[in-house]
């Protein structure tokens, strides 16, 4: 892609990861992709705030060589030490080796222990200012999100946040680069949405720390190192942020994920007669068979969702290990505050319900059902699944 002038003299220089297959070794990115946007400031000082991956390192370098001499680049800001944002910064300094790096001070001791670099390092403090000609960066620490030596950037004559992995998103640019020029918000939004629950959720205290901190900062743009730049409404991510953090400790939206897996069929019987109560109830219902469904996605709605419907066999005299590890992403995510209810079946002795529990109550998971069946289900068992789902339902849309 060719440089954008996001403002004058302000320009975004980042690349797009159509090759990556798993973000950070772990979550699926290979048909959604993500950015990572970088940005250069030219002035009298010029300024590159946050770089790449090592993907696509021509790719970046020209772009900038478009508008200025790599060399005569005075700064570069790492708000966040992550490879996903610093992956280039050994051939920068190899291109430019005057360049003066601008952290943190975790960001310090981390840029050493990724980089080996201490020459032409400067740490700034948290709120410090940067005068580097007609415009003003300000620097405000915004620890765990997504790392603790995380800080945004914010430039004063513009009211720009460069805010890194706040407010970012998986999916690479598909053309459009600012909010009101994307005809596919939907597309972004939920990209957003599953990028939060892999990546940020743990870190939603944080979050909140976060908005809160900048709260009486005036915004104009929200520019963040991964997905869309918010120009015509930026305060809407700021928004859909606030309330995805605040739902680890309250509940979330009104709807019911329905996760289950099955060994022959008999807990799958069980599942569409729940499936078939819950749509009766008319609560808004996401299902997912977990050896199917990658647990990236899982998350999103787990962590948008108030109720679960956990249907899983029992393996072992315990729980169906695939369901154990969705359960056990759950917790390291910390998807907590849910209302749950359990339903399987057994062959000889029960025990997956039992480990479920064991899982979930930590997560302050409400069960308010367990329905276990030995070997197959009878009528009596769909007719009773089917109650569980429809009730289940309608206690979520009763919840106040
Ligand atoms: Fe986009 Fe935490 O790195």
């Amino acid at each position: 892609m060719r440089p954008v002038e996001i403002r004058p003299k302000i320009y975004w220089v980042g690349v797009n990861d159509r090759f990556t297959q798993l973000f950070e070794g772990l979550w699926p990115i290979g048909e959604e992709g993500v950015s990572y946007n970088s940005y250069l400031l030219i002035d009298e000082k010029s300024v590159l705030i946050d770089l790449a991956k090592s993907i696509e390192t021509d790719e970046f370098f020209s772009q900038i060589d478009q508008l200025i001499p790599i060399s005569k680049i005075d700064y570069v800001v790492l708000n966040h030490m992550e490879p996903d944002h610093t992956g280039i910064l050994g051939v920068l300094r190899k291109i430019a080796p005057k360049i003066t790096i601008l952290v943190s001070e975790k960001g310090q001791r981390m840029l050493q222990a990724f980089y080996h670099l201490t020459e032409n390092v400067k740490v700034v403090r948290d709120t410090e200012e940067l005068d580097i000609g007609e415009k003003k960066l300000k620097f405000y620490y915004t620890p765990f999100v997504h790392w603790p030596e995380t800080m945004m950037t914010y430039e004063t004559t513009n009211k720009i946040l460069f805010s890194c992995d706040g407010f970012g998103g998986y999916g690479a640019l598909r053309g459009a680069l600012f909010d009101d020029e994307c005809k596919e918000q939907e597309f972004y939004e939920r990209e957003m949405l599953r990028y939060y629950a892999n990546i940020v959720a743990t870190f939603s205290k944080p979050v909140l720390k976060a908005i809160e901190k900048l709260s009486s900062l005036p915004i104009d743009i929200i520019a963040p190192s991964h997905g869309l730049i918010w120009r015509k409404d930026p305060l809407k991510v700021v928004s859909l942020y606030k309330k995805w953090a605040q739902y680890m400790d309250s509940p979330a939206e009104k709807g019911v994920t329905l996760l289950y897996g099955s060994m022959y069929g008999n807990t799958e019987k069980l599942m569409s007669s729940v499936l078939k109560g819950l749509s009766a109830s008319g609560v808004p219902t996401e299902v997912f068979n977990v050896t199917q469904t990658h647990v990236s996605y899982i998350l999103a709605s787990l962590w948008k969702n108030r109720g679960v419907i956990i249907g899983a066999p029992t393996y072992e005299g315990s729980l169906f290990p695939p369901m154990g590890d969705v359960l056990q992403m759950a917790t390291v995510k910390r998807v907590q505050n849910k209302t749950a209810a359990i339903f399987g079946s057994y062959g000889w002795s029960g025990g997956a319900s039992k480990r479920i529990r064991e899982m979930v109550e930590p997560l302050n998971w409400q069960v308010t059902e367990v329905f276990d069946v030995n070997g197959g289900p009878t009528q009596e068992d769909l007719q009773r699944a089917e109650r569980l789902g429809f009730e289940f339902g309608k206690k979520i849309l009763e919840q106040p």
